[in-house]
Formats: structure tokens, C-alpha cells, sequence
């Protein structure tokens, strides 16, 4: 495995390993992605096996735009709305299979749907147009564990499982994108991401929370969203006032309790998007030794708060710590 620098030559390099099957970690502007071609259905099981996922959940294949998107789902008037509002950045589209679709069905998990991506990070896009291809990647973490938002993340979580690591920078929007169901009669936002709630809805009119589904639904469409799958390996406590002395805090805003090990402040400002950015490397930051638990202060269920809070409420809900990383 090699960190390469985001060059013209990486890309070539990259883009040809991917279309040997090999993985390659690349950077996109809401976390790392693990990608493979997303149409070699052996390549896709290699992504598998890196992450160490316990079963098929489905994946996001990235593509340029909406133009290359059509090739692989049956595109809406409400996908091509949402396309030309939000892509390429942060929303992921879930959207049924076309008939000619050649995307691996390893990829969807044995789905009828698939989920599709345009990011508009510069090095994701110039990774997909030298590849020709969608790209598969789920984040490049160990199953489990946090996303990474810096090439060095990925490294730790993966090290020799992947070809190369492209080194892009820490990641501008810090959580993962939005994934919004397109499938079925109705919208339906199957998880809270870098999009927000009411950006789409100002466009495309109510959107329903996958948590308005009943549980077996809302498990059976988005089977990735596990709840604890964000986890750190200690202990999450939520919505704290005040902390206690073996605890690192994950601050927020300008009223800050004092007295914990090590404090991390998401926004001293109280930013949203800030908090979003700095959100999986503090968390990685806090969970280390010396710290018994990690404690949290609240954040507003608002804008990016709602994929924060969904993030951290996954971090809180696990409580077979040990072992796992
Ligand atoms: O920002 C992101 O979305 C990052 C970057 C790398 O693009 N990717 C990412 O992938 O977070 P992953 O695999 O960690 O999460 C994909 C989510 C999962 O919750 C999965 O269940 C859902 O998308 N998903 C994928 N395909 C689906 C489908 N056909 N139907 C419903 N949900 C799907
Ligand atoms: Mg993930």
C-alpha cells in the first residue's frame, strides 16, 4: 500500500488498478471511499473483505453525473430535479435498476435498486472519468469503526488491505452523504447526511424520515444503517451538562463545562457545517488511552445537526466496546 499525492500520474496509476479489480482509497468531500469498479462484481467482493462486513450491505457507486447515472438506474423527474440542485455533492440517490444496468449485483446487495452518487470532489471526479466506470465505495473504514475524513485515517483502518491510498486532504464535509429512496411512491430519507432535510425538501416538496417507517421496513431498505455502526471503542454519553474527571469532552458552542481529560470543541461558534467537518477525527481523537468515556455536548437537530446527532446516537448505542476498532 502507498499514500500517493493527489498528481495527474496517481490518477493514472489508480485508474488502472481499479480496472485490474484492485481497491483504491480515494478522497470525496463528505469522507474517504473504498472504492473497486463498481461493474466487476470480484472487485466488489474484495471491498467486502477489506472492510471485514459481516454480510452484503449495498453500496453507493459514484458516477461523474446525472448523464452517466441514466446508464445504470431508471432516472425521475424528481431525480433530475434533485441532480441539477445538489450534484455533484453530497446526496445520495436510491434509485431502481435498469434493465441494461451493468452495475454488480454484489454491489446492491441483491437489491432492486440502486444507490448512485456524482461527488463533487475534484479527485474523486478525475478518478471516475480516468476509470470510465462507476466506482463503488462504501467508507474506508473497517466495518464498524469511524469513517475517515484524512488520508492517515485510512491507513490505520486498512493499511495493507487496499493498492493505494489517494491523499486529497481532510474531507470539507466531514459526514457522509444523505441517502434519499427515490424507489417508491413517496421519498423517503433513508439517512440524514451532508444534505440536509430541508434543503431537499425546498426542492422536491415533504420528504418522509425513514424513522416514520415501520422498524422491519426501514431495516429491510437501508440495511447498512445499523445502529451501532459509527462506533469508537469507548463508551458514548449524550447530551451532557457537565462532565466527569475521566471523560474527554466533545465540545460545542461557547459554554463549556470544564474538567474533562482532554476537550475537543466541534464549533466554538456553534457552525453546523464546522461541527460536521471536525465531527470522525475528534471522535478518533477523544477515543484513545486515558479517557474512560467519551462525553458529548448537545447539538441542535437542525440543518447538518440531524446527520451529527443520527452519527453520534450510533456511537452511544453499542455497548460491547471491547475489542473492537
Ligand atoms: O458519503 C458517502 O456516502 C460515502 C462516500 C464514500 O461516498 N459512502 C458511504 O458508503 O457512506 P456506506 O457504504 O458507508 O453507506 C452507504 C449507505 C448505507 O447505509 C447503505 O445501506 C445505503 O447507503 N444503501 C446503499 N445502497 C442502497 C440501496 N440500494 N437501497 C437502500 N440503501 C442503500
Ligand atoms: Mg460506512
Amino acid at each position: 500500500m502507498s499514500i500517493a499525492p493527489p498528481t495527474a500520474a496517481t490518477i493514472v496509476a489508480a485508474a488502472s488498478l481499479l480496472k485490474g479489480g484492485e481497491l483504491v482509497a480515494f478522497p470525496t468531500e463528505t469522507v474517504y471511499g473504498l472504492g473497486a469498479d463498481a461493474t466487476n462484481e470480484r472487485a466488489v467482493a474484495a471491498i467486502f473483505e477489506a472492510k471485514g462486513r459481516p454480510r452484503f450491505n449495498p453500496l453507493i457507486s459514484h458516477v461523474l453525473d446525472a448523464e452517466e447515472a441514466r446508464r445504470f438506474v431508471r432516472w425521475s423527474d424528481t431525480a433530475e430535479r434533485l441532480a441539477a440542485r445538489f450534484w455533484p455533492g453530497a446526496l445520495t440517490l436510491v434509485l431502481p435498476r435498469s434493465a441494461g444496468s451493468t452495475i454488480a449485483l454484489l454491489a446492491t446487495a441483491g437489491l432492486d435498486t440502486v444507490a448512485i452518487r456524482a461527488p463533487s470532489h475534484p479527485v474523486a471526479q478525475a478518478l471516475i472519468r480516468a476509470v470510465g466506470r462507476p466506482i463503488a465505495g462504501p467508507s474506508a473504514n473497517r466495518s464498524g469503526a469511524i469513517s475517515p475524513t484524512h488520508a492517515e485515517h485510512v491507513a490505520e483502518s486498512l493499511g495493507a488491505r487496499v493498492s493505494m491510498i489517494i491523499d486529497g486532504g481532510p474531507c470539507l464535509v466531514g459526514v457522509e452523504s444523505t441517502v434519499l429512496d427515490l424507489s417508491g411512491n413517496a421519498p423517503v430519507l433513508l439517512r440524514p447526511g451532508g444534505v440536509s432535510h430541508e434543503a431537499i425538501e425546498a426542492v422536491i416538496g415533504r420528504v418522509a424520515l425513514s424513522d416514520a417507517l415501520p422498524a422491519g421496513d426501514a431495516a429491510r431498505k437501508s440495511p447498512g444503517q445499523l445502529t451501532s455502526h459509527y462506533a469508537p471503542a469507548r463508551p458514548v454519553r449524550l447530551d451532557v451538562a457537565d462532565v466527569s474527571a475521566d471523560e474527554g469532552l466533545l465540545a460545542f458552542g461557547a459554554n463549556v463545562p470544564d474538567g474533562a481529560v482532554l476537550t475537543l470543541n466541534l464549533s466554538p461558534a456553534g457552525d453546523l457545517a464546522e461541527a460536521a467537518a471536525n465531527l470522525f477525527a475528534m471522535m478518533r481523537a477523544l477515543d484513545r488511552p486515558g479517557i474512560g468515556r467519551i462525553a458529548v455536548m448537545p447539538i441542535p437537530e437542525t440543518g447538518l445537526g440531524l446527520a451529527i446527532n443520527d452519527r453520534l446516537r450510533r456511537a452511544a448505542a453499542d455497548d460491547g466496546k471491547s475489542g473492537r476498532r
